[in-house]
This record gives structure tokens, sequence and C-alpha cells, in this order.
């Protein structure tokens, strides 16, 4: 048989050069006479060992990376194809301990199998959720998702099957299934993983929901900036449909479900979900207000239930195993596991899926090996750009919901943002409401004029206009209370946690002494 080699069509690899090295495989191999069968599979999430090669051999998957297309030759001298030894071998894929060390269901196919091959995804397990779906009715899959604990992974944290219920329990003509893909936290990037590496589990994932409550059409709004995972989709898309996993007739269940991809309009306001909605309809993203929600009114005004990339793509494998597996794992009120996106400052970057509860601590050292520039560790973002700045004193909390609410911040969609100790945090708390002055929809005053006058609060009192501080918490209280959406109302928790945690970068002494205690 011919060795089977993967290299990545994942974005992330391909802007590290992935496509060329495949191409010089291809190349080198036509050059040699070697038969092989070249597999263009997800990435296993290693970004620093990116592009990673892995070769089909006897002893299971072999990894080598990062290569570059000048290391091909050599990898052929070295009969990679068979396994050979040479510099850039790190032995086999699964025992790496980056990725030994996870506990991956979400992610469990991403960098095993062909993303657009459907009898490589049954092959590997996939589409059993859908079939035990199709033999159970509405009802019992909601109360299997609400049972799971499954909670919303887009930010919110709501928990998926109390909003799966409400849409089931109206009664329209028409309902809807609409993922969240627009992913425009910072530093985050398993929607995408998941889009590029393992689609049919998104596919299933919406499929299992409409059968649930009674949708037929099914829609997933993808930001603009990813043309690879719209390639990929689509191709996914049509080859679930050719085999009778999308359409008229579902596996010959005589149930409907047809799904398209829609492209987003380039604004993070977009991935809120109602202004999601009025984009979809063809307008302008502002935020609507609430309610009705969306599981009772939502696209064209009928039932639509909005649920993020990763929500969808865990509940394959609640259906497949049930809700008492996925339960297992986790803690507190958050259930099952969390694909953590690592970025930033840090040696080894990359997607690490672990049962809620690990600390920051582990993810940030354990996986992360620390920073990149070999500098401390100074601070850590958690949750995207409206999530909070940690020190790194509070690397021990646990990633989970409350923990991190309980402490000023929030998990948002997973993504950890590490700096080192040439971090200047006044900045980046500028940044927050700079960034919130940008994206602001206008709908309400506090977030769209009230970001305006954080970013110039915070000039001023770095300037050392001390008395900017009390103004400033202030405003952050207004947006707190009164904004609309979320965008201005958790602005001020990078904001607010800048000024706790690193007083000294705005020129304020550190909390508990006396020209500090005006920061509460
Ligand atoms: C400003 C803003 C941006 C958001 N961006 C996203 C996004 O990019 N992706 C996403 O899934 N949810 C995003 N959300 C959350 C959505 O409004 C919504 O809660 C989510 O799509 C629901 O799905 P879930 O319950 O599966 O998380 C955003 C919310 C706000 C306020
Ligand atoms: S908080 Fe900002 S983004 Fe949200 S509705 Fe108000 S103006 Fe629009």
């Amino acid at each position: 048989m011919n060795p089977t080699v993967c290299v990545p069509r994942d974005s992330g690899a391909v802007s590290l050069g992935a496509g060329e090295v495949a191409d010089a495989i291809a190349a080198e191999a036509g050059r040699r006479r070697a038969d092989l069968t070249l597999v263009r599979n997800g990435s296993r999430g290693l970004y620093w060992l990116e592009p990673m090669v892995e070769v089909e051999t006897a002893r299971g998957r072999l990894a080598y990376g990062p290569v570059a297309p000048s290391d091909v030759a050599s990898l052929f001298d070295a009969n990679f194809l068979a396994g050979g030894q040479h510099r850039l071998a790190l032995g086999p894929t699964a025992e790496i301990p980056y990725l030994r060390n996870q506990q991956r269901l979400t992610f469990a196919r991403v960098g095993v199998t062909d993303p657009v091959s459907v009898d490589d995804y049954v092959g590997h397990g996939g589409y059993r959720g859908l079939e035990r779906a199709l033999a159970m009715n509405g009802a019992q899959i909601v109360e299997e998702v609400t049972l799971s604990g499954l909670r919303g992974r887009g930010g919110a944290g709501f928990p998926a099957g109390i909003k799966w219920k409400t849409t089931l329990g109206v009664e329209a003509a028409q309902k809807y299934i609409v993922c969240n893909a627009d992913e425009g936290d910072s530093g985050t990037f398993s929607d995408r993983m998941i889009m590029e590496g393992d689609p049919l589990l998104l596919i299933e994932g919406m499929t299992i929901a409409a059968i649930a409550v009674g949708a037929t059409e099914g829609l997933i709004y993808l930001r603009s900036e990813y043309p690879d995972a719209l390639r990929t989709l689509n191709e996914a898309l049509a080859a679930a449909a050719r085999k009778g996993y999308l359409g008229a007739n579902l596996c010959g269940s005589g149930k409907a479900f047809n799904l398209e991809v829609r492209v987003g309009a380039g604004a993070y306001i977009c991935g809120e979900e109602t202004a999601m909605l009025e984009s979809l309809e063809g307008r302008r993203g502002m935020v609507r207000f609430k309610p009705p929600l969306p599981a009772i009114s939502g696209l064209f005004g009928r039932p639509t239930i909005i649920n993020n990339v990763i929500t969808l793509a865990s509940v394959p494998v609640i259906l497949e195993r049930g809700a008492n597996f996925y339960k297992d794992y986790g803690m507190g009120r958050s259930r099952g596991t969390l694909p953590i996106q690592l970025a930033g400052n840090v040696s080894h970057p990359g997607l690490i899926e672990k049962a809620f509860g690990v600390s920051l601590r582990e993810i940030v050292y354990g996986y992360g090996g620390g920073t990149a520039s070999g500098r401390p560790v100074r601070a850590v973002q958690v949750g995207g750009p409206l999530g909070a700045y940690f020190p790194e004193s509070m690397l021990d909390l646990p990633l989970d919901y409350e923990a991190l609410a309980a402490n000023g911040g929030l998990l948002g969609h997973g993504g950890v943002v590490v700096f080192d100790d040439t971090v200047d945090l006044a900045q980046q708390a500028r940044y927050a409401m700079e960034f919130c002055a940008l994206e602001s929809c206008g709908k309400c005053t506090p977030c769209r004029i009230g970001s305006t006058r954080g970013v110039e609060l915070i000039d001023q009192l770095v300037a050392g206009n001390r008395e900017s501080a009390q103004v400033l918490r202030e405003l952050c209280d207004t947006m707190t209370a009164a904004s609309l959406c979320a965008l201005g109302g958790l602005t001020p928790l990078p904001v607010m946690s800048a000024l706790k945690h690193f007083p000294q970068d705005f020129g304020l002494a550190p909390e508990g002494t006396p020209s500090g205690s005006a920061l509460r």
C-alpha cells in the first residue's frame, strides 16, 4: 500500500508554508518515483511545530516539524516515508506531550482525518450521534443536551438545552439553525480549526439541532477573514449532501435539512447574535433590543437557534456517548471540555482541549512553556478583547465560568493571550476603549460616547491627572450598567482589571497605599 503523508490545509499552517511543503513533497515524490498518498488534513494545533508533516507507518502516525520546503529532499533521503530518523522527527504524533495530555472530545478527529471526506469521517466514528438522534424524538434530544450541561462556547455560557427547549416549544412553519462562526475575539481560532479541520462535525451538530427542534434550514455566518474555512466548509457541505447527510431526505429518514454558508460583514459587532441576524437579513449590523429572544423570533421573525461553532460541534459526542459521559468532565457548573486557544508571547502557542477546571498556570507554563521572549510572564488576558488582564500571581485560577467571573473576568470563547514584563497595561486599557469606540454599533450612548471619553480619560491619567482615575471608574460603572449589549457592557473589564492589578502603569501607587486608595 502507498504510504500516506499528511500536510495540514489549516490556514495557520498554510500561513507558515504548509502549501509549499505539500507541493515540495509531491514534486520530490515525482522525481524519485515514490508512490504516496498526500492528504491535506487539519492542524493538530501545535502551531510552533507547523508545518507539521505526518506519515502513516506500521508504528502509527509519526510527525516531523516544523518542515520547510528545503527540508523535503533530506526527509526523503532519511526515508521518512517509513518513519526514518531525521533531525525534525518528533516521534509518534499521539505521544507528543502537548497532545497526549489533552482530553480531546470535540477535537478528537482534527488532524486525523481528511476534513472533506465523509467516508473518512464515518470511518472514525462520525455521524454516530446523528444516527442516535434520528431514533429519538425532539424532546429526548433536547433532554440529552440539557443533561450534559453543555453551555454556549461563544462567550455568554448560556445553557444550550434551555435555548433549544424554547425553540422546540414554539409552533412555527419555519425554524432556523444559525451557527455563529464570526469568531471575532482576539487570540481565538478554535472555530476556524474545526471548520478547516473537521467541518463535518459542525455539520452533524447542526443537523442534530435541526432534528431536535424541527428546523429545516441552517446558515453558517462565517467571518469574511476566513477564506480557507469557506472553501473547506463548502467542499464538506457538498460531500455531505452527495452522501444523503443533508438535503430533502436525511439518511432516508424523511426529514429535511438544508445548510449554507453566508460570509460575514467584517465587523466585531456582527458576532453579537442580534446584530448577526440583522446582517443575515441584509442590513447593517446593529444590535436589536431583546425581547423577543431569537429562540422565539429570530431570523426573518422565525424561531432561531443561534449557537457558536464549538457549542454545535460538541453536540455529536454528547448524542453518541450520552449526557453522563460528557458531564463527567469539568467542574461546578462548567461541564465538559473547553478548547483553549493559547496565543501571544508564548513559546508553544496552540489549541489545548481540556476539561474545565484546568489552571491558567498549567496552560501558560505546562503547555505554553512560558513566554517566547524568555522574559517573565507579567499578564494574561483571558476571553478576548472584553476579557480581564490577570497578573502572574493569579495564574492558579481555574478555567471555569464562575471562578473567572468571581475574580472580575470572563471565560469568553476560551482565548488566553500571554504578555511578558515589557507590556504597558495602561496602553492595553486604552486599546480596549479604543477598540470599543471603533467597533461600537452606535445604538446606545454609554458605549458610543463612553468609549471615546474612556480613551481621553486614560490619556489624561497617564499624563499625570490623577482625578481622571475616579471619573474613569464612574464611566466604567455607567457603561457596565447601561449599555445595551456586552460590547459596551464588558469593555470595562479589561480597563478595570488593568487599573486594579497594574496601577503603576497608569502612574498610580499600588492598592492599599495612601495615594493608590482612590483606586478602590
Ligand atoms: C460584541 C459581541 C461579539 C460577539 N461575537 C461572537 C462571535 O464572534 N462568535 C460567537 O459565537 N459569539 C459571539 N458573541 C456572543 C453571541 O451574541 C451569542 O451569545 C452566541 O453566538 C450564542 O451562542 P452560544 O450560546 O453557543 O455561545 C458576541 C457577543 C457580543 C456582545
Ligand atoms: S453597547 Fe455598543 S455595540 Fe452594544 S448596542 Fe450599545 S452601542 Fe451598540
